[in-house]
């Protein structure tokens, strides 16, 4: 199968261009390096069925050409980490809002199915234990750049779920919670990284807030699509379970609780 995967240079996303060419899959990655690094491609870079693009998902004709012949898209290009939301806040609004836009809108226009990258962010300060998808969103205020991230990645999962209802987009959105593993850098806030270089070198842990905030975490395998993809998606909390069955399936699958429409639309060609 052809996939397209966008931030393939990033941490979780060259462990699953890795994990799909393994299973024998043709990989084209799409990334701009902002946060991602080509030597996390390093083992797979000679690779005969793995070509990756140096470019920007805010680029909708090249976005557009990538996609073109690609069975199956991953979107998880964005900007993340504390530190560069809160410093390039304007930026990291654009590229996960209209970045992901064109990248949903090519796997449209492809007839491609796909798997959209969210966030647990997106519950804000909902401490509920055991959290749906459908439960309610506690964000700040959108005046802080803190809650910038959550925003963007809750109207992405709107805008996915129109695609769906509207357009008969085949797709699924995945709520991650904090992932770890290897190749996981601390620089730009994610704070498991940090804390491991901090005790390795026996720095003081630097905890932001009060440091009585729950999180949970998930590793980074559960990203491969030869494991949970196929089957139900636990996202790293025991009731956040995504019905990602359809995913490897030949018919129409399901929308979380909902059908997608019984024929498609398509959108008409972009003018060149
Ligand atoms: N790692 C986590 O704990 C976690 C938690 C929740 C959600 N997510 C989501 O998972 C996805 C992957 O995150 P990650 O942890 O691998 O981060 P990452 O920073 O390692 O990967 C993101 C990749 O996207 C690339 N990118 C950024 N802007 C781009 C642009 N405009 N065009 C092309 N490429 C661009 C970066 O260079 C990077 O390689 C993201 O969508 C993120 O929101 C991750």
């Amino acid at each position: 199968m052809r996939y397209f995967v966008t931030g393939a240079a990033g941490f979780i996303g060259s462990h699953l261009t890795e994990a799909l060419l393994a299973a024998g899959h043709e990989v084209t990655g799409l990334d701009d390096l902002s946060t991602g690094r080509l030597e996390n491609l390093a083992a797979v870079t000679p690779h005969p069925r793995f070509r990756l693009v140096l470019g920007s998902i805010l680029d909708a004709d090249l976005v557009d050409d990538l996609c073109d012949g690609a069975d199956r898209v991953f979107h998880l290009a964005a900007a993340v980490g504390a530190f560069v939301i809160r410093d390039q806040t304007l930026e990291s609004l654009r590229t996960n809002i209209h970045g992901t836009e064109h990248v949903v809108e090519a796997a449209h226009r492809n007839d491609a199915r796909i798997l959209v990258a969210s966030t647990s962010e997106i519950y804000g300060k909902n401490t509920r234990v055991g959290l749906r998808e459908d439960d309610d969103r506690l964000a700040g205020s959108p005046l802080k750049s803190r809650w910038s991230y959550s925003e963007a990645k809750a109207i992405d999962e709107s805008l996915v779920s129109a695609y769906v209802a509207e357009r008969g987009l085949w797709a699924v959105i995945a709520r991650l919670f904090n992932t770890v593993g290897p190749r996981q850098t601390g620089r730009y806030g994610m704070v498991i990284p940090r804390f491991v270089r901090q005790g390795l070198t026996g720095e003081p842990l630097t905890v932001f807030g009060t440091g009585d905030r729950p999180a949970a975490s998930s590793a980074v395998p559960t990203w491969t699509p030869t494991g949970p993809v196929t089957r139900t998606w636990s996202a790293g909390c025991p009731t956040a379970r995504w019905r990602a069955a359809w995913w490897a399936s030949s018919p129409p699958g399901r929308w979380t609780t909902s059908s997608p429409p019984s024929s498609k639309t398509r959108s008409p060609p972009r003018p060149s």
